[in-house]
C-alpha cells in the first residue's frame, strides 16, 4: 500500500510520519523531493528555488518522482509505503505557480508515476495563524521564502485537486493536538 502524507509547510507531517515510524518499523519511509540519489541532488536545486522557468522546476519535480517511482515505490509494492510528499504536492504548487492545466498536470503524473497513483492520502489542513506562528519559529527554504498567502494558495489548489481525483483520502485538522491527529490517522490508515 502506498499512501502520501500531504500539506503545506509547517502542517505536521514530519512529526506524525515519526509516530507511526515508531510503532510500525517495518513500514517504509520515504520522501519527495530527496528519496533518492539523484534526488538529493534535485532537491538542493529546487529548494534553492533559482530556475527562472516554473516549466523546468515543474519537470525537475516530475523527474525526482519519476526516479522515486521506479527505485523505492515500484521495488516495495507488497510492504506499506509511507511517502512525505508526492504528486499532490507536484499539483498543488504547479497551480500556484501559474498557468498549469489541472488536467495535463494530472497526465504528467501519471507518465512520471507509471500509472500507479497512491492508495491513500492524508492532507494536512492549517490556518494562516497557525502557518504566521509555526513559520516564524524556523529558518525558510526558497519556495517557503515565496510568503505564506502562496502557500495557503498552495492547500487550497491541493484540497481542490484531491476532490477531483477519485482517490482515497483522510483530511486533518493540522491545529489539532498531536496525539488527536495520530488517533485519526492510525484509524484511517488500519496499518
Ligand atoms: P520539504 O521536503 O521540506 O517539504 O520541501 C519540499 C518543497 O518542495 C516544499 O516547499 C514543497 C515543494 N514541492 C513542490 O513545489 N512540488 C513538488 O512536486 C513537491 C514534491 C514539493
Amino acid at each position: 500500500m502506498y499512501i502520501l502524507f500531504e500539506g503545506i509547510d509547517t502542517c505536521g507531517k514530519s512529526t506524525q510520519i515519526d509516530l507511526i515510524a515508531q510503532k510500525y518499523p517495518e513500514i517504509i519511509i520515504t520522501h519527495e523531493p530527496g528519496g533518492t540519489p539523484f534526488g538529493k541532488k534535485a532537491r538542493e536545486i529546487l529548494l534553492a528555488d533559482t530556475l527562472a522557468s516554473k516549466r523546468a522546476e515543474l519537470l525537475l519535480f516530475l523527474a525526482d518522482r519519476a526516479e522515486h517511482y521506479q527505485e523505492i515505490i515500484a521495488p516495495n509494492k507488497e510492504k506499506v509505503i509511507i511517502s512525505d510528499r508526492g504528486f499532490l504536492s507536484g499539483i498543488g504548487y504547479a497551480l500556484a505557480n501559474g498557468d498549469f492545466d489541472f488536467d495535463e498536470l494530472v497526465s504528467l503524473n501519471r507518465f512520471a508515476l507509471e500509472g500507479h497513483f497512491p492508495d491513500k492520502i492524508v492532507l494536512f489542513l492549517t490556518n494562516m495563524e497557525t502557518l504566521t506562528q509555526r513559520t516564524s519559529e524556523k529558518e525558510l527554504d526558497g519556495i517557503e521564502l515565496r510568503g505564506l498567502e502562496y502557500l495557503i494558495t498552495v492547500q487550497n489548489k491541493m484540497q481542490e485537486s484531491l476532490q477531483k481525483l477519485g482517490i482515497n483520502y483522510l483530511e486533518v485538522d493540522a491545529t489539532d493536538s498531536i496525539e488527536n491527529i495520530h488517533q485519526k490517522i492510525l484509524s484511517y490508515l488500519e496499518l
